[in-house]
């Protein structure tokens, strides 16, 4: 009998090796590796599905890509405008966070459009999927569930069923024969989706699959099928708040820095069509340590409040804590606001928090964030009606930003009466009426109004 290859593989990222290894070296995650079995078979359906042709680039005439539209406005945003047929879109997503509840809604509207609509679940029955079914309100269309997790029995379904919309939920819990490992290992998750890539070509029809993001390790994160697929959407949020962000990371079809908000109610998920309403709901007057800035998702302008509290540190050493923003940039700034404004800050305890759950990553917010310590520091409230963008330098300079009408435009439309912006954003800001815009090269100077 011919010997059987094994191998082990990085769960995190599919690195290999021969021997088992403590730490990865690719992505240097600890514990992450498996040994997993090669399988003849599995090569076999590796093998091409059509002959290529060579051809002149410039005689390729593109065909205009049909596009379906989900039903759900932040979703087709995020897609680029709906779902392409023939595309493998994976929907990536911390276990719980709605991955399940925001593909059924698509399945249910897609089968409203007359679509043929096949939801394929490893994790659930049929009858569970139909009270999940009954809480969403779903339509009597063409929708039909199947409760299956191997791949073989799935593709004669597909074969048969002719779906235009397939749902595979999820791809750690499908399998294929043919491969010797485990259910959710990284050479099963390959081996499936490459199945699953090859039927969705050449049916023609557009299939998502959720892959549920692991932090224990023990089955494959959906890292190692990102650069298999057509579209990768990451469904985020914080647990215990109800807003989800759906955000494309990759999209073969579209633009990348698109995203969609979601809320989770208890009738499934409602789209934010005015997230900046939604974000600073609850604000409260009068209060220090409150500021509001703008901040771009994808081309859209949100509105968001940065809170901070800075108190007496009985440690000895300060805590810092962020939620919402990157520790270093806070970190940097809480150093700026001490060296160039003369605050002695640093040997206090610092809290500083994004509401609604958001995690912000752009400079844009280094002024707000900023001011909302000082202000705490100071215990003076920041002007209710005041909005502040501009990105902080180490000497202290305020930076101009990008999208700087679109922000304030927002911020206007939400009743902000003031903006502080850097003096290099003016220019870009002129086409603003009624609204008092007031530039500011340094954090010097924007204490000086603001306090
Ligand atoms: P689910 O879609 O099962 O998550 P995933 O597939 O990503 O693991 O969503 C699970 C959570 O959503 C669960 O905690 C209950 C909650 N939920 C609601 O709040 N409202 C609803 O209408 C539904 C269906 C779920
Ligand atoms: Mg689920």
């Amino acid at each position: 009998m011919a010997k059987i290859k094994s191998k082990f593989v990085c769960q995190e990222c599919g690195y290999e090796t021969v021997k088992w290894l403590g730490k990865c070296p690719s992505c240097s995650q600890w514990n992450r590796f498996v040994e997993e079995f090669e399988s003849k078979e599995s090569k076999k359906s590796q093998r091409g599905i059509s002959k290529g042709k060579i051809e002149k680039i410039n005689t390729i005439r593109p065909t205009k890509k049909e596009r379906i539209s989900t039903g759900i406005k932040e979703m087709d945003r995020v897609l680029g405008g709906g779902i392409i047929k023939s595309s493998l879109i994976l929907v990536g997503g911390d276990p719980g966070i709605g991955k399940s509840t925001l593909l059924l809604q698509v399945a249910d509207y897609a089968s409203r459009q007359s679509l043929k609509v096949l939801y394929i679940s490893g994790e659930e029955s049929g009858e569970q999927i139909k009270i999940r079914a009954d809480r969403l309100g779903i339509a009597d269309g063409e929708l039909y569930v199947l409760a299956e997790t191997n791949i073989d029995v799935i593709r004669e379904f597909v074969d048969k069923e002719e779906p235009d919309l397939l749902v595979l939920d999820s791809i750690q819990t499908i399998y294929s024969p043919d491969v010797a490992s485990a259910p959710g290992s990284v050479s099963q998750v390959r081996e499936v989706t490459s199945m699953v890539m090859r039927m969705t070509k050449v049916r023609n029809m557009a299939t998502f699959i959720v892959g549920h993001v692991t932090k224990s390790g023990a089955i494959a994160g959906p890292k190692v099928l990102e650069h298999m697929v057509d579209t990768v959407l990451y469904f985020e949020g914080e647990r215990h708040f109800s807003y989800r962000i759906l955000r494309a990371v990759k999209n073969r079809f579209g633009s990348t820095n698109e995203i969609g908000i979601f809320e989770m109610r208890d009738r499934g998920l409602i789209e934010v069509e005015n997230p900046s309403e939604v974000f600073l709901k609850g604000r409260p007057v009068d209060a220090y340590g409150t500021v509001v800035t703008a901040a771009m998702e994808g081309t859209r302008p949100v509105l968001i409040e940065i809170q901070a509290l800075v108190t007496y540190s009985p440690a000895g050493f300060a805590n810092r804590v962020t939620t919402g923003i990157d520790k270093n940039r806070a970190a940097m700034l809480i150093a700026v606001l001490e060296k160039k404004a003369g605050l002695s800050i640093q040997s206090s305890d610092t809290f500083i928090n994004v509401t609604g759950g958001l995690q912000i990553k752009e400079p844009a917010c280094d002024l707000a964030i900023l001011c909302a310590l000082a202000s705490s520091f100071k215990e003076i409230p920041v002007d209710f009606k005041t909005i502040l963008i501009g990105e902080v330098g180490l000497t202290g300079e305020i930076r101009g930003v990008n999208s700087i009408e679109k922000r304030l435009l927002e911020a206007q439309k939400m009743g902000f009466e003031r903006a502080l912006i850097a003096e290099a954003n003016i220019e870009a800001s002129k086409e603003i009426k009624d609204m008092d815009i007031i530039p500011v090269n340094n954090i010097r100077k924007a204490m000086e109004i603001l306090f």
